[in-house]
């Protein structure tokens, strides 16, 4: 036997063997024109060698004529699933499509056995891949590159198991449009300009850049949103499998957070609630640090989760009336009342806004003030109804600056949101949304733990630290500063995000 290299070309004599050079990893069109000449001409599959262009060149002979002028027989089920396979690592791949479809122009009938052990083998190589592709959307974690004069370019490190970057890469086009980003792995490398997608060689990890500042804010974030009494190891392990925890800033907390929490879900059963009434002097307003000793964060915890109604709705009235007595952070110190979230449980939806403005502060309800009506119009337009949602907010008491006899809004601050972000995950906890609308900067940051823009990132839906998709639009009163002359079209456009989320 003799080993030849086809690219197009070999003749066979018998009992040659040839080599196909495909392009590449995932040459999927090479693959398809090279295997439909190969079948015209009658080779079996034990005949023929699949090698990649990385692979040494070997002898080229011809390609044998065609045997047969009967157009092989594809069923487009085997397309779907050769589609997956050949984004396989395994070499063995191309092997094993190339008998499938031999085998299949013999055996019609190999198509509907699903116990047969090429299927099954090719099957569990789909199923790898799909898993890997889903992973990869999850676990690309971006850290800025900051350019002289340019933008920055966000780099990923990552190491998939099988060659998906460029089934994936399109994702990341459609959820960072307007940013500029590479994707580094060993195999190959994704780079998008804002306009244009290339593909690359392959990198090493010292080509992306170390943790910044960023980072450290995302691992204040993971703590927060951390619920020792939910820690399932063996659940986390499987969707979060030990070989990503690498090259996640996030996992390097999982084993200091996993060892102290059933300590911490033990402290919590056992310690009676230990709340600091209305009006404590546990913060003071003007930036000093909180006193020292248990934060009141922790005090909370200790209420947590097993001292709490099982019923959700009792367990949301509860907690309702803890983060009331919350001095975690100053803001809670000045406002009227709490403004907790409000409506079904469990909800489809969960409308997430920044924090109660003065009207809601006075009446303890969420968006009743000028933004609540317009949001109103949105839903009554959309034809929804507020009680088939839950709306609450990322901070749970009005921030205000006193001028005259004026309350005028003011932003929270990161560290107010985070702090603010207990009583968040509490609520996703008990009215178990299937999803999130995040409205505005504010409430895209607490559910998605990043700095988000929410000009270039709205309207899609984006995986979140919570275990639920969330969608990002703008928030009502960014429409109401909106000159009346462009206030239509802004609402129109914001009516399609909102649309979506449903
Ligand atoms: N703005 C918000 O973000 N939430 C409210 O409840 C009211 C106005």
């Amino acid at each position: 036997m003799s080993l030849r290299d086809t690219s197009i070309p070999l003749a066979l004599d018998s009992g040659s063997i040839c080599t196909v050079r495909l392009a590449g990893e995932t040459d999927w069109e090479g693959f398809r024109r090279h295997a439909r000449s190969l079948l015209l001409a009658g080779v079996p599959a034990e005949r023929v060698v699949w090698v990649t262009s990385q692979a040494p060149a070997g002898e080229l002979i011809p390609m044998p004529p065609a045997t047969t002028s009967v157009a092989p027989r594809v069923p487009k089920r085997f397309i779907e699933l050769a589609e997956s396979v050949i984004l396989h690592h395994d070499p063995g791949r191309f092997v094993l499509l190339y008998r499938l479809l031999e085998r299949l122009q013999r055996e019609p009938a190999l198509r509907s056995d699903p116990l047969d052990r090429d299927v099954l083998q090719a099957r569990q190589m789909a199923r790898a891949v799909r898993r890997e592709l889903h992973k990869m959307k999850a676990f690309v974690r971006f850290r800025p590159l900051h350019r002289d004069g340019e933008a920055p370019l966000h780099v990923a490190w990552f190491e998939p198991a099988h060659h998906v970057v460029e089934a994936v890469a399109p994702f990341f086009v459609q959820r960072f449009a307007q940013m500029h980003w590479a994707i580094l792995t060993p195999m190959r490398s994704a780079h998008w300009n804002g306009s244009q997608l290339v593909f690359g060689a392959g990198a090493s990890r010292e080509q992306a850049p170390p943790a910044d500042a960023g980072e450290a804010l995302w691992l204040t974030y993971y703590r927060h949103i951390f619920n020792p009494a939910r820690l399932k190891l063996d659940a986390m392990r499987r969707e979060m499998p030990r070989r990503y925890w690498r090259n996640l800033p996030e996992a390097s907390l999982i084993g200091e957070l996993a060892a102290s929490a059933s300590q911490r879900s033990g402290r919590m059963i056992e310690t009676p609630a230990t709340l600091p009434r209305h009006g404590s002097q546990a913060w003071r307003i003007a930036g000093r640090e909180p006193r020292t000793g248990p934060s009141n964060a922790a005090a909370h915890d200790m209420e947590d989760p097993k001292n709490l109604p099982a019923d959700d709705v009792q367990a949301l009235a509860q907690l309702h009336d803890m983060a009331e007595r919350c001095r975690d952070c100053p803001i809670g110190e000045h406002a009227t009342q709490v403004v907790w979230g409000e409506g079904a449980v469990p909800a489809r939806l969960m409308v997430v806004g920044e924090q109660p403005g003065d009207q809601e502060d006075l009446q303890g309800r969420p968006f009743v003030g000028p933004a609540g009506r317009l949001l109103d119009r949105a839903f009554a337009e959309l034809g929804w109804s507020r009680d088939e949602l839950y709306v609450t907010n990322a901070v749970k008491h009005f921030k205000f600056e006193l001028r005259g006899k004026r309350r005028i809004h003011k932003t929270p601050g990161q560290r107010e949101m985070l702090i603010c972000l207990q009583w968040l995950r509490r609520e996703v906890d008990h009215v178990r949304p299937k999803a999130a609308l995040a409205l505005g900067g504010t409430a895209a940051r607490a559910l998605l733990g990043r700095a988000v823009s929410v000009n270039r990132e709205r309207g899609v839906w984006l995986p979140s630290p919570f275990g639920i998709p969330v969608l990002v639009t703008l928030h009502p009163s960014a429409l109401l500063r909106l000159l009346a002359q462009d206030r239509e079209a802004a609402y129109r456009e914001w009516l399609e995000d909102l649309r979506r989320a449903l």
